[in-house]
């Protein structure tokens, strides 16, 4: 979901092009003036929960979703779009060591924002199939890789404990070959960064598991596959298979 910029339409530029646009041939110059200017960009907004914050209990609390999905998802939105801010008033400057410097804070927050909104819809409660992979094609392509759902868990919870510091394991499709890959990431870094299609994320920074399960990542690792969206992953699979390119 997006919203207006409060910047919309900002400035005498941006004004005049709208009242060119309907049927001018000064329409497409106009708004081209008025994209290039940076007045109207839509803001990102912190997508809603599909489920209550208690629904993931036992395995994540409501406590840690509260800050997991208000705070800290919340602070990527804002930081993704207070860097677009920044981006096009340089781009508009043609500020370039101001535009080099804003990269990585729009790597960062754009990875997180991204990141979460798919690691919201991965999730689902016990109760409504978390942790149910249904035959189909995902699970055979899971069992053609890895051999099993549960072999497929134990590697990819090895790789993913194994990150130093913060990131987030993940269940790719690689569109090059049609092929599922574990691959592991840093900080907010998302699969599109690698040419991946993102099909399961586990985010392993501390503030996704913390206030339940201290220090002790290997429990939060072994309980997280009871409350995956199965549904979810293979649609996004399904997604991702359009994307290959070997066939
Ligand atoms: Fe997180």
């Amino acid at each position: 979901m997006f919203r207006l910029s409060t910047r919309l339409f900002s400035s005498t530029t941006a004004r005049a092009a709208t009242t060119t646009l309907p049927g001018s041939s000064l329409a497409g110059k106009a708004a081209t003036v008025a994209a290039a200017a940076g007045v109207l960009r839509m803001k990102h907004t912190l997508p809603d929960l599909p489920y209550d914050y208690n629904a993931l209990e036992p395995v994540i609390s409501a406590d840690i979703m509260r800050l997991h999905h208000d705070k800290h998802h919340q602070a990527y939105v804002n930081g993704l779009n207070a860097a677009e801010e920044q981006l096009v008033e340089a781009t508009n400057t043609s500020n370039a060591a101001k535009i080099a410097q804003i990269q990585s804070a729009i790597r960062f927050n754009a990875g997180g924002h991204i990141n979460h909104s798919i690691f919201w819809n991965n999730l689902v409660s016990i109760k409504e199939g978390g942790g149910q992979l249904q035959a189909g094609a995902l699970k055979s392509a899971i069992e053609a890789e890895f051999g099993s759902l549960e072999k497929l868990s134990k590697l990819m919870n090895a790789q993913t404990v194994a990150i130093q510091g913060s990131g987030w394991g993940w269940l790719v499709l690689n569109p090059n070959t049609g092929k599922l890959e574990i691959v592991t990431l840093p900080n907010q870094d998302t699969p599109a960064m690698i040419g991946r299609h993102p099909l399961l994320g586990i985010d392993i920074w501390e503030h996704a598991f913390y206030l339940d399960y201290k220090n002790v990542k290997a429990d939060y690792l072994n309980n997280i596959w009871k409350i995956v969206n199965w549904k979810d992953v293979e649609k996004r699979y399904e997604e991702g298979l359009k994307l290959v390119t070997s066939n």
